[in-house]
């Protein structure tokens, strides 16, 4: 039985924070499912995480619904989320609902994340009328950066820090069962997270918060040309697999790889037929 997005919840009121982490892949997501994470993202991060993408907006509806079934078919306990990407939810409410029905019907998802605050609300107001289980994201929110200038904190100013405020209080009311915080001011998450009843879950927003995702990558270190202020790096994955690289290629030009250990044999009959059966080489 999977978790739940009341369980979720639930986890508020009863004052347990929890860990959410993005995942692209069946293997990733199995070894999470592993270790109890309740809440597997599969974020349009996947653009820079996985595709090779500067930033999230190349990703299409059918990388996510593609990366979902991976990560669904490696699951079993986790909520699974599918992050709407760009414009795939922005047209109308038609386009919103038809394509977070199908992050559901062919992704598996048992949840989408949108983002925006306010101006999103009717949307995810619209999907939790269905029985479409929504996740909302403020603040940063990467599909914005060009209007944003890049990818910068939110919330500084107080007129700016008011907008979370209410932003957040819209996407509670219309009905999401958590809000992601991202790069905002820590006070400021703080100041949202008392208020609200649903779990906000931060990246960038301080120690205050309800519960921490992070991108899968960044906590593995497999991208470690930038590691954004926000993370940190519990393994160091990318020197492990270069390293492990870099040893098989010195292995295979050396000789000692593949040995009689990675090999397989033959009955000896067999060979000795076959031998004389062939004509001698030259
Ligand atoms: O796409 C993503 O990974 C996200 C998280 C940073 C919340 O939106």
């Amino acid at each position: 039985m999977r978790v739940t997005t009341s369980d979720i919840r639930k986890m508020k009121t009863e004052g347990k924070r929890f860990a959410a982490l993005t995942a692209y892949d069946a293997v990733t997501a199995r070894i999470l499912d592993e270790v109890g994470v309740p809440l597997l993202l599969v974020g349009d991060s996947l653009g820079m995480a996985v595709l090779g993408y500067e930033n999230t907006i190349p990703v299409t509806l059918a990388d996510i619904l593609h990366h979902t079934r991976a990560v669904v078919r490696g699951s079993r306990r986790a909520l699974i989320v599918a992050d709407m990407p760009f414009m795939t939810y922005h047209r109308s409410l038609d386009q919103a609902l038809e394509n977070a029905g199908r992050c559901i019907q062919e992704g598996g998802a048992q949840a989408v994340k949108l983002e925006g605050g306010r101006i999103m609300a009717e949307t995810i107001e619209r999907l939790v009328a269905v029985g479409i289980p929504v996740l909302g994201h403020i603040g940063l929110t990467p599909q914005s950066v060009h209007q944003l200038g890049g990818f910068k904190v939110q919330g500084k100013t107080l007129d700016a820090a008011r907008r979370l405020v209410d932003d957040a209080h819209a996407v509670e009311g219309a009905g999401a069962f958590a809000v992601v915080l991202e790069c905002i001011p820590a006070e400021v998450a703080r100041l949202i997270t008392e208020r609200l009843s649903i779990p906000t879950i931060g990246i960038g927003a301080g120690p205050f918060c309800d519960a921490e995702i992070q991108v899968s990558s960044d906590i593995l270190g497999w991208l470690p040309d930038f590691t954004p202020k926000h993370t940190r790096p519990y393994a160091q994955l990318a020197h492990e697999a270069a390293a492990a690289f870099r040893s098989f290629q010195e292995d295979v030009a050396a000789g000692s790889f593949p040995t009689a250990k990675e090999s397989f044999s033959v009955p000896d009959d067999v060979l000795v037929q076959l031998r004389k059966e062939l004509s001698p080489t030259r």
